[in-house]
């Protein structure tokens, strides 16, 4: 006899896993099935947590051989020993996977190790060290998603590889090109060119990170180009190469259709991620993926089966784990009765560069799309006496409020410490702050926080205090 369950869930990324610890605390009796051997998903093993470490020591290496001069430190011989950086970043991932299986225990929540798929819109098949099934009331899908690439780029994960190879390379590259100047291409192009590697972008469209507000994209490529980035902005590959101990990138100008030939050790491809279903047998329950191969499901998070969910990157909208996270949480409470809420226009995107970018709500692009009248006010890092105390004059913040009501729309910053200083952007924003709420909120000097305030008081009547 298969055991039963309330809920079984399939995929432990933060998606996954999160939604396992809401529903074991409802008091369901739950299971979770991982394929790998860690629990955490793409997150904690290839994703978010791996390339913060690489960002963190790359960046310390970075500050001390660049910057640490100005404050009058003279460090010499300073030197990169890459195993052991390499080596911390894989304890950092098998420490937050091992914190993971402790919250499965915890929480009194079976993990079942192995491939699962449907045989049935109640039964999972598992295929791991042994085969065995399991049944649940409900079942979640959280199975994630994988790189994708480009139609005729075949990546051999030796010369030209993904964001998963490149978070363990072997030794430290001479030179990098990295196709796609989005997300993942900023950032790991910005852990190796810190190192000392010589990174070459080459990007589609006309700007870096083209999604977020333009002011953000520009500001930001300014300060990389500064540090040694060298970008091939409106270019299309054309062709790829991986050699024995070299990759070749052809790529075309959109403008002229001027040629470009690259050479470098690596090529990283950093296109874009796709929904990961491969194996699950959803075509033993009828589910169809939509036209971007995602699970789809309606604003409930409920497939065509109102008993079986899609969260995460497997399903509609931002590939992005806090908007899993919210998800799992969000269906667990659905499954319990509760009538829970996201906000998904205060789901905040962060670039985790230096400086980094960080964003919520509209942009300005969609404001003028949607005929929303609004206001804006900007404020620079470099009037901020935190920031120049610091020496990270880098950057700044803009605010865009309704032209009428004053309610904060979009705030969007580039700068030191944005990633967290969006935090109370969104805390405002879920509150429907006004940008004079925020303006006249007091913040601790001198801080970097102060520079929303500033924004915002800019925003509000054009009275910034510090510009
Ligand atoms: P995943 O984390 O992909 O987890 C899915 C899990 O399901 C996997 O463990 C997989 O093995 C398992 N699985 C799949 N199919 C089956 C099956 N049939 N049976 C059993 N198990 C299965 N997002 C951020 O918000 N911030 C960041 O800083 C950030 N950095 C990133 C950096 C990189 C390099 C990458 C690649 C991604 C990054 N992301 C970041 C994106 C983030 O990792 C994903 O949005 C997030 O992991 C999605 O969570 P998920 O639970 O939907 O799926
Ligand atoms: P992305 O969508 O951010 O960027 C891909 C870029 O590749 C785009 O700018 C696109 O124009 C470009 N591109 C596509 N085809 C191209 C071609 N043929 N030639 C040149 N350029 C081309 O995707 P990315 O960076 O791969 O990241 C995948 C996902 O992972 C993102 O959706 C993101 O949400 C998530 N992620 C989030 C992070 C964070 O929150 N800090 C960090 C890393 C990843």
């Amino acid at each position: 006899m298969s055991k039963e369950y309330d809920v079984v869930i399939i995929g432990s990324g933060p998606g996954g896993y999160v939604c396992a610890i809401r529903c074991a605390q409802l008091g369901m009796k739950t299971a979770i099935i991982e394929k790998y051997k860690t629990l955490g998903g793409t997150c904690l093993n290839v994703g978010c947590i791996p390339s913060k470490a690489w960002l963190d020591s790359s960046e310390k290496y970075h500050e001390l051989v660049h910057q640490f001069q100005d404050h009058g430190i003279n460090a010499n011989k300073v030197e990169i020993d890459f195993p052991k950086m390499s080596e911390r970043v894989q304890k950092v991932v098998s420490d937050t996977c091992g914190g993971i299986d402790y919250l499965m225990k915890k929480n009194k929540i079976d993990v079942y190790r192995g491939h699962g798929s449907f045989v049935d819109a109640h039964t999972i098949k598992i295929k791991g060290d042994k085969e065995e099934s399991i049944k649940g009331k409900n079942i979640v899908i959280a199975t994630g998603s994988k790189p994708s690439s480009i139609p005729g780029l075949k990546i051999d994960k030796e010369r030209v590889i993904t964001s998963t190879e490149a978070l363990k390379l072997p030794s430290l590259p001479k030179s990098m090109i990295v196709i796609g100047g989005g997300v993942i291409g900023l950032e790991m192009g910005s852990v190796f060119m810190r190192l000392g590697t010589k990174v070459s972008v080459v990007e589609y469209a006309d700007s870096c990170i083209a999604t977020m507000d333009k002011d953000m994209g520009k500001n930001l490529q300014k300060v990389l180009k500064k540090e040694g980035m060298e970008f091939y902005l409106g270019h299309g590959v054309t062709k790829v190469e991986g050699l024995k101990t070299k990759a070749k990138v052809t790529a075309k100008a959109k403008k002229d259709d001027k040629e470009v030939n690259l050479e470098a050790d690596y090529v990283l491809v950093a296109v874009g991620r796709k929904p990961y279903t491969d194996g699950l047998g959803l075509e033993n329950i009828g589910i169809e993926l939509d036209e971007r191969g995602r699970v789809p499901s309606d604003d409930h998070l409920r497939t065509k089966h109102s008993h079986i969910y899609a969260i995460g990157d497997v399903t509609k909208g931002a590939m992005l784990a806090h908007k899993a996270e919210e998800e799992g949480v969000f269906v667990a409470e659905l499954m319990n009765g509760q009538k829970p809420h996201i906000n998904y226009l205060l789901v905040p995107g962060v670039v985790y560069t230096w400086p980094e970018v960080a964003s919520v709500g509209h942009t300005e692009q969609q404001l003028k799309d949607q005929k929303i009248a609004y206001k804006t006010g900007s404020f620079p890092f470099k009037a901020s006496g935190r920031a120049r105390a610091s020496n990270e004059s880098d950057g700044l913040i803009k605010v865009l409020a309704d032209k009428e009501t004053d309610e904060i729309l979009g705030v969007h910053m580039v700068g030191p410490r944005c990633a967290d200083l969006i935090a109370e952007a969104v805390l405002a924003m879920e509150f429907r702050a006004s940008a004079e709420d925020v303006a006249r909120t007091c913040h601790a000097h001198p801080t970097y926080t102060e520079s929303f305030k500033e924004a915002c008081l800019a925003a509000t009547e054009n009275r910034a205090l510090h510009i």
